[in-house]
C-alpha cells in the first residue's frame, strides 16, 4: 500500500522514487501509482538514452500525457512527423497512433496516466520478458498480450514515411504559448493545456504562472487528490495531516506534490512560479468562464458568502481564499 503521506517528489532524487527500473534502452522511475477505480494520477519519469525507438501504435484506453522535462523526441503522430523539445507537451487519447525516436541522450519524458496503469504494464512485460522469453515468440500469446494492455501495433512504415510538418499542424504537441483558454488577473495567469474534453471527463491540465506573494486557500475539505508539478520557481505548502498538525515544506521547480483527499492546504508562492495542476478535479474551465459571466450580469451573487460558497462548489472548487500578499 502506498503511504498517502508522501506529499513531496523532487524528480532526480533516487530516495523519493517508489520504484526504479532499468530497462536498457529506457530507465523508468514511478513517482506516483495510480489511485482509484480509474487510476488516476500515476506519474513518472521514462529518461531515454539517444536513438532509442517506440514503434508506431495506439491504444483502445488510456490518457497519456507527456512533459518533456529535458531533451527533445522526434514524434510522429497521426501520419505526421515534428521534433518535440524541453518545455513542450505530448497528450494523447486513444486511438491516436503515435511512434517516438528519442534524440537526445537522457531525454526525459515525464509522464502523466490516466486510465492505463502504465507500471503494471511495465511490471508484466519485464516478468514475461525475464521469465517467458519464448512467449515472444508465440503470436497467439502476444496477441493476448497486446489486447490485454490495449495496445494495436500499427504498421511502422507511416514511421519511416511520414511527411516532417511544422509542429502547429499536430495539435498533440502542445508548446508552452499553447492554451485552449487562458485566464488572467493581477500576479496570475491561467492556460489550460489539456482538457476535459479529450480526457472523457477525467480531469483538466491547467498551467499557472503566479508571482511571488499569491497564496490560495483550501480550507473547504474535499474527497480528491491534488496533484501540482512545479516547473519553475518555489512554493510553500501547509498541508493539515491526519496524525500530526501540519506539514510545511517548499517545493523547488522539478518537483511534484501529491495533497491526500480532505486535507486543508496552503499554497503560497514564495519565488514566482510556474506549476502545472495535473490532478484537476475543479471544472475550472466551466467555472472561469461563468464568474467572468455572473460578475458582470448579477454580481451580487458573489457578494453574498453562502452563494458564493454554493456556486464554487458546483464545480468542485473548494478554493476559499486567493489572494495576492503585500
Ligand atoms: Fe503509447
Amino acid at each position: 500500500m502506498e503511504d498517502n503521506t508522501r506529499y513531496l517528489v523532487r524528480c532526480e532524487e533516487a530516495s523519493d522514487w517508489v520504484r526504479h527500473v532499468d530497462e536498457g534502452t529506457q530507465i523508468v522511475n514511478d513517482f506516483y501509482l495510480p489511485q482509484g477505480p480509474f487510476e488516476k494520477n500515476e506519474m513518472s519519469d521514462t529518461i531515454y538514452h539517444a536513438g532509442t525507438k517506440v514503434n508506431y501504435h495506439e491504444h483502445s484506453q488510456g490518457y497519456e500525457t507527456f512533459f518533456i522535462a529535458r531533451g527533445s523526441v522526434e514524434c510522429t503522430i497521426r501520419g505526421k512527423k515534428a521534433v518535440a523539445q524541453t518545455g513542450d507537451i505530448v497528450h494523447l487519447p486513444p486511438y491516436t497512433p503515435h511512434g517516438f525516436v528519442f534524440l537526445e541522450e537522457g531525454t526525459i519524458w515525464r509522464e502523466l496516466f490516466q486510465e492505463i496503469n502504465m507500471q503494471q504494464g511495465i511490471l508484466n512485460k519485464n516478468m514475461i520478458l525475464k521469465h517467458y522469453p519464448d512467449l515472444y515468440e508465440d503470436p497467439e500469446f502476444i496477441g493476448m498480450y497486446r489486447e490485454a494492455n490495449g495496445s494495436f501495433v500499427r504498421e511502422k512504415e507511416v514511421q519511416d514515411i511520414a511527411p516532417v510538418v511544422p509542429k502547429s499542424e499536430i495539435p498533440e504537441i502542445r508548446e508552452p504559448g499553447f492554451a485552449w483558454a487562458r485566464h488572467c488577473g493581477d500576479g496570475w495567469e491561467l492556460k489550460l493545456k489539456v482538457g476535459r474534453f479529450e480526457c472523457n471527463g477525467a480531469k483538466e491540465v491547467w498551467e499557472a504562472n503566479l508571482d511571488a506573494g499569491i497564496t490560495i486557500e483550501y480550507q473547504d475539505p474535499h474527497p480528491y487528490f491534488e496533484l501540482y508539478y512545479i516547473t519553475k520557481g518555489r512554493v510553500r505548502f501547509t498541508i493539515l495531516e491526519g496524525f500530526a498538525d501540519e506539514a510545511v515544506f517548499v517545493a523547488e521547480a522539478g518537483s511534484i506534490v501529491r495533497i491526500p483527499p480532505y486535507a486543508k492546504h496552503k499554497i503560497e508562492v514564495v519565488e514566482a512560479a510556474q506549476l502545472f495542476d495535473n490532478g484537476c478535479e475543479i471544472r475550472l474551465m466551466s467555472m472561469l468562464e461563468d464568474l467572468a459571466a455572473i460578475r458582470a450580469a448579477r454580481p451580487q451573487v458573489l457578494e453574498d458568502p453562502v452563494m458564493k460558497k454554493k456556486l464554487l462548489r458546483k464545480y468542485k472548487c473548494f478554493v476559499t481564499a486567493f489572494y495576492k500578499k503585500a
